[in-house]
C-alpha cells in the first residue's frame, strides 16, 4: 500500500455538504463572520512570527491539482506524510525497504523550504501483514528495532521530529493490547525510543495519541510515561496531541494540558487537527468550527513549548473523516471545492492575525432569480487561486454556460481547471468543460484558476452568466 494510490474525489458524495450553507447565505441568513484583514497574510507567516510552524498531512498525488498545490505551497511551513512513511509503506516485506512515496513527501518539503515531520514508526495500524506472523517477543523486538533503524536512519537529517510510537494507550489509561504490547511487553515503547535516538540523534522523538487533548486518564497515562522516561534517562523530546475533534467539543483544559506536559521539559504539538461535524454543514456549524479552530491555535500560541499545529489534510474533498465516521465530515479549513472556510479565519485569529468584520460585499448587480456566483480567493505575493461556484437559482435548467466578469486591478488568469478561461484586456470569460455544462435548477458547479496580480487583488464586482447578471453570494 502506498501513499500514491489516488483515491477518487468523493465529490458526488459530498457535493450537497455546503449547499445548505450556501442557501442560508443567499437567503441573507449568514452570520457576519469576520475575515482576515490582510488577505495576503498566510498561516505560515503568522506562525513564523511566533516561532511556530503550521503543518499539513500530505498525500503527494493530490499535488497534481493546482488548487491543492497552491494552498500547500503558500499556507504551510511543515509537512507530514499522511500515509507514506508508515510501516506498511516503507517495509512491505521484512528487511526490504521502499522509500519511494516517503521520499516524494520529503523532497516536496525540501523544495519548498518546509520542515518535514516523520509519522509514524510504530503503530498498531498500517503495519504490514508479515509483522503479524512474528510470534516471538525477541523476534518482534528485533524486527521493530530494524524497522526504526532503517527508516529513521534513511530520513536522518531530513526530519525535525518523529512520531516514534503512535496510539499506545486506551482511553482508560491502560496500555493498548497491540501486537507490540502483547509480544514484547511494556518495554516496547522505550526500546522504540532508544532505537530512534540511535538512528537519528538530531530528530526530536515524540509519542503521539488521540483523545488526549484534555486532561483525562489517557493523557495522564502519557504524562506519567514521559515523567518516568525523563526520570530514567530514556530519550523522549515531545508529545503529539492529534486533536481529531468533534464540533463544539474543544476541551476547555486543552491549554492547561499542553502546559503540564511542557512543564515536564518536552515540546508539545497539535499533530492531526480536524473538527468534524454532521453533514451537510450549515452556516451555524461552520461558525462553531471557526471558533473551535481558533481555540486550538490559541492554546498552542499561548504555550511557549508548543511548536505548532498540523492539520490532517487541506481539503474536505480528501479528508479521512467521512470514510470512518458515517454522516460526519467538513472537518478541514478548505471545502471540497477548495474554497476557504471560516475555520481558516479562526486559525489565523488564533495565531494573532488581525481579523475585521467585513465591509458589505459588492452590491448585487442584477435581479435575483437566474444565477448566483461565489468567488473565493487564496492569494500570496503576486499570485492567486480563485474558486468560483455558479448556482442555478432560476426556474429552468442551464445547458452550457459562459460566465463573464471584469478585473479592476490588472489581474491575469494563467491556468484554469473545470472550465476553459479566456481573457481579453480586463474581461474574462469562463466556459464550461465538457462534463459540467448542465446545471439543473437549484444545482451548482464549480471551477477554478490560477492568476497573477500586482498589489491589490479585488474580487470582481459583477458576473454575467450567458449574458444575464448574477447575484453575488
Ligand atoms: O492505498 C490503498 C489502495 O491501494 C486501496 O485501493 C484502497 C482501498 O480502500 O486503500 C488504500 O489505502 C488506504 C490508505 O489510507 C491510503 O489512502 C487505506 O484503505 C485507508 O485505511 C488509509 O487510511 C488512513 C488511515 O490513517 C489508516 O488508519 C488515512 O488515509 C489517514 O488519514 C489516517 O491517518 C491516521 C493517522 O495516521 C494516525 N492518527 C489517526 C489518523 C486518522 O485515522
Amino acid at each position: 500500500m502506498t501513499d500514491d494510490s489516488p483515491r477518487p474525489p468523493r465529490r458526488h458524495r459530498h457535493r450537497p455538504i455546503y449547499a445548505a450553507a450556501a442557501v442560508l447565505l443567499a437567503a441573507g441568513a449568514a452570520i457576519a463572520v469576520p475575515r482576515l484583514a490582510d488577505a495576503a497574510t498566510t498561516l505560515q507567516s503568522l506562525a513564523a512570527a511566533k516561532g511556530k510552524t503550521v503543518g499539513f498531512a500530505l498525500t503527494s498525488s493530490y499535488l497534481s491539482e493546482p488548487a491543492y498545490k497552491n494552498i500547500a505551497d503558500t499556507e504551510f511551513n511543515l509537512v507530514v506524510a499522511e500515509n507514506a512513511m508508515k510501516w506498511d509503506a516503507t517495509e512491505p516485506s521484512r528487511n526490504s525497504f521502499d522509500y519511494t512515496a516517503g521520499d516524494a513527501v520529503a523532497s516536496y518539503a525540501a523544495s519548498g523550504g518546509k520542515q518535514l515531520y516523520g509519522h509514524a514508526l510504530v503503530w498498531h495500524q498500517q503495519y504490514p501483514a508479515w509483522v503479524d506472523g512474528i510470534t516471538g517477543g525477541a523476534d518482534l523486538l528485533a524486527a521493530m528495532r530494524n524497522h526504526i533503524s532503517n527508516v529513521a536512519g534513511h530520513y536522518a537529517g531530513q526530519v525535525v521530529a518523529w512520531d516514534v510510537v503512535n496510539e499506545a494507550f486506551e482511553d482508560n489509561g491502560a496500555r493498548r493490547q497491540s501486537i507490540f504490547q502483547q509480544r514484547i511487553g511494556d518495554s516496547y515503547i522505550e526500546e522504540a525510543f532508544k532505537a530512534a535516538r540511535a538512528a537519528d540523534p538530531a530528530a526530536k522523538l515524540c509519542i503521539n495519541d488521540y483523545s488526549t487533548d484534555g486532561i483525562n486518564p489517557k493523557s495522564t497515562a502519557i504524562y506519567n510515561l514521559v515523567r518516568d522516561f525523563k526520570a530514567r534517562g530514556v530519550p523522549i523530546d515531545c508529545v503529539g496531541f492529534q486533536a481529531h475533534l468533534i464540533l463544539g467539543q474543544v476541551p476547555s483544559d486543552l491549554q492547561a494540558n499542553l502546559q503540564r506536559f511542557a512543564d515536564l521539559g518536552v515540546d508539545v504539538r497539535i499533530t492531526e487537527l480536524d473538527v468534524r461535524m454532521t453533514t451537510p454543514a450549515d452556516a451555524s456549524e461552520l461558525a462553531t468550527q471557526r471558533s473551535d479552530y481558533q481555540k486550538v491555535f490559541t492554546a498552542c500560541a499561548n504555550v511557549t513549548r508548543c511548536t505548532g499545529v498540523t492539520v490532517w489534510g487541506i481539503t474536505d474533498r480528501y479528508s479521512w473523516v467521512p470514510d470512518v465516521f458515517q454522516g460526519y465530515g467538513a472537518a478541514l479549513m478548505w471545502d471540497e471545492n477548495y474554497a476557504r472556510k471560516p475555520a481558516y479565519d479562526g486559525a489565523a485569529a488564533g495565531l494573532g492575525g488581525t481579523v475585521t468584520t467585513p465591509t458589505p460585499g459588492p452590491t448585487t448587480p442584477g435581479p435575483a432569480g437566474g444565477c448566483a456566483v461565489t468567488y473565493a480567493v487564496n492569494q500570496w505575493n503576486a499570485g492567486f487561486t480563485a474558486n468560483v461556484t455558479v448556482r442555478n437559482t432560476g426556474s429552468s435548467p442551464i445547458s452550457g454556460w459562459s460566465l463573464r466578469w471584469d478585473y479592476a486591478a490588472g489581474q491575469t488568469v494563467t491556468q484554469s481547471w473545470s472550465s476553459s478561461v479566456t481573457q481579453s484586456g480586463a474581461t474574462v470569460t469562463a466556459t464550461n468543460a465538457a462534463w459540467n455544462g448542465s446545471i439543473p435548477v437549484g444545482g451548482s458547479t464549480s471551477f477554478g484558476f490560477n492568476g497573477t496580480h500586482t498589489g491589490s487583488n479585488p474580487a470582481p464586482v459583477a458576473f454575467a452568466l450567458n449574458g444575464a447578471a448574477c447575484v453575488n453570494g
